[in-house]
């Protein structure tokens, strides 16, 4: 697949088929991941990969009732976790290197998008949700102190299609020479 087809036609998925992802498939989608780019390389992302219906369902409980992906978590034969490894990340030395402290919320971000668009890339849905909480997710997946759960994806073959939303024009956020200024 062509790679703005698939920037521009992935969508977030909020139903999925129950069939299951092929090993193979789902490998294809991490070896994306292992080629994302990282602070020095320094590759701090972890995914926990739940299939355990029980464990699923249980993840399912740190999602407001609100959250528009949470029937997903059970649809969808897996659920992807991904975690940042703390304190590595923008450190030299155990030192933060810039104002910004630990780029763990990028870099994931980065490994996030890489694995959505991999994931769509071989007909698979995705979406990420990041709205639920974290530290009851953290407990109920054994995650260690130094481990953060950042955001989490359901991993499928969709039921539907996804709404295409609208996004702002180029000119919104692009600015010539300085901020704000105007062509
Ligand atoms: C950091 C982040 C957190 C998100 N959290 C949620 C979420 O908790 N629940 C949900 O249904 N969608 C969530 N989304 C999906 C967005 O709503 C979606 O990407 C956006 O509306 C654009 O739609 P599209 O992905 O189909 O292009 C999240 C997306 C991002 C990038």
């Amino acid at each position: 697949m062509d790679l703005m087809e698939a920037i521009k036609g992935r969508r977030s998925i909020r139903r999925y088929k129950p069939d299951p992802v092929p090993e193979e498939v789902f490998r294809t989608v991490m070896e994306a991941v292992r080629w994302a780019p990282s602070w020095a390389n320094t590759q701090c992302w972890e995914v926990i990969a739940v299939k355990d219906p029980r464990v699923k369902s249980e993840l399912a409980t740190a999602l407001p009732k609100g959250n528009p992906a949470l029937s997903s978590m059970a649809d969808a034969p897996l659920v992807l976790v991904l975690c940042g490894r703390k304190g590595i990340s923008g450190f030299y030395k155990g030192q933060a290197t810039t104002v910004k402290g630990d780029w763990l919320m990028f870099d994931t971000g980065i490994a996030m998008q890489t694995l959505c668009l991999a994931a769509y890339s071989l007909g698979l849905g995705t979406v990420v949700v990041g709205m639920f909480d974290h530290k009851k997710a953290e407990e109920i997946l054994g995650v260690p102190g130094d481990v953060e759960v950042v955001a989490m994806t359901p991993l499928g073959y969709p039921a539907t299609e996804g709404r295409t939303r609208k996004r702002k024009d180029i000119s919104e956020f692009v600015f010539p020479d300085r901020y704000g200024k105007k062509d």
